[in-house]
């Protein structure tokens, strides 16, 4: 971690919040199969946390600055725990709204006691809209940053885990794939075209495993900083994805398009 976002009052209170989420998630665990489940969200949370810290040092933001979107990425999942245990999806159409659920159980575990009112409004409402397939067009500029900052890390943590997931032959949790159908070349027409005009997919168009990969993949165009895109070219991962795919020629047009975009947001271009 960076010394000045180390150095204070914030790093102990990203350390008391830690400790509660924690606390809060390992009283899932219970040596059971679903346990999988727990352990995953468990990680991704604490390397969301670690993203969003590089994501505010890149963008030059203070310890102060840099606390709402750092303890909004410790919070952001919560929800998944309960959703988990009591739908066995993280599916939220076919259970709950997570990040609706993330802000009552942290609200219900005091998850932020100690942190002050101003911060904690910023921390629930980023908490609140980090799965929003858009945020709104209005909100206020501290909320947005640390919106788009907790957004910026779950997706580029996400696009590890799903990395990870697809490379295995078979995968023994296609829970963390949402369910999606397994075939090897399927893929859904509509969802390559949303990526190829640039815009934002949703989970629900999501039948086969390909189309989640075309899913994430056009994520590079709801990237909110600088400083995520450079992290998902230092980290080869938008390669790796893209590797995933069947290379038929829609994809390789999808290549094209995607490492011409890419680099031109690597120079701070804005995309058409
Ligand atoms: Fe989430």
């Amino acid at each position: 971690m960076s010394p000045n976002l180390a150095e204070g009052l914030g790093e102990d209170l990203v350390e008391a919040v830690r400790a509660g989420f924690l606390r809060f998630a390992q009283g899932y665990l219970h040596g059971a199969d679903d346990d999988f489940a727990y352990t995953l969200k468990i990680d991704h949370t604490l390397k969301v946390l670690d993203v969003a810290t590089a994501i505010c040092q890149g963008e030059g933001l203070t310890a102060d600055m840099a606390l709402a979107p750092r303890l909004a990425a410790l919070l952001h999942d919560v929800g998944r725990f309960p959703q988990y245990r009591e739908y066995r999806t993280f599916r939220d159409r076919d259970s709950v709204n997570h990040a609706k659920l993330s802000v009552r159980h942290l609200l219900r575990e005091k998850l932020l006691e100690g942190v002050p009112a101003h911060m904690r409004r910023l921390v629930l409402g980023a908490v609140y809209l980090h799965n929003a397939r858009l945020l709104p067009a209005t909100l206020p500029p501290e909320l947005l940053q640390a919106a788009k900052i907790v957004r910026d890390s779950d997706k580029l943590d996400i696009m590890r885990i799903m990395i990870e997931h697809f490379s295995l032959p078979h995968a023994a949790h296609p829970e963390v794939s949402l369910d999606a159908k397994h075939h090897p070349t399927n893929y859904t027409p509509e969802v390559l075209a949303c990526v190829m005009a640039r815009e934002v997919s949703d989970y629900r168009r999501i039948v086969w495993v390909n189309d989640f990969k075309l899913l994430i993949v056009g994520w590079l165009y709801d990237l909110n900083t600088a400083t995520a895109c450079r992290l998902l070219n230092d980290t080869g991962r938008m390669e790796a994805v893209l590797d995933l795919l069947p290379q038929d020629e829609n994809i390789l047009a999808l290549r094209e398009q995607i490492a011409a975009d890419l680099a031109k947001r690597l120079k701070g271009d804005y995309l058409a």
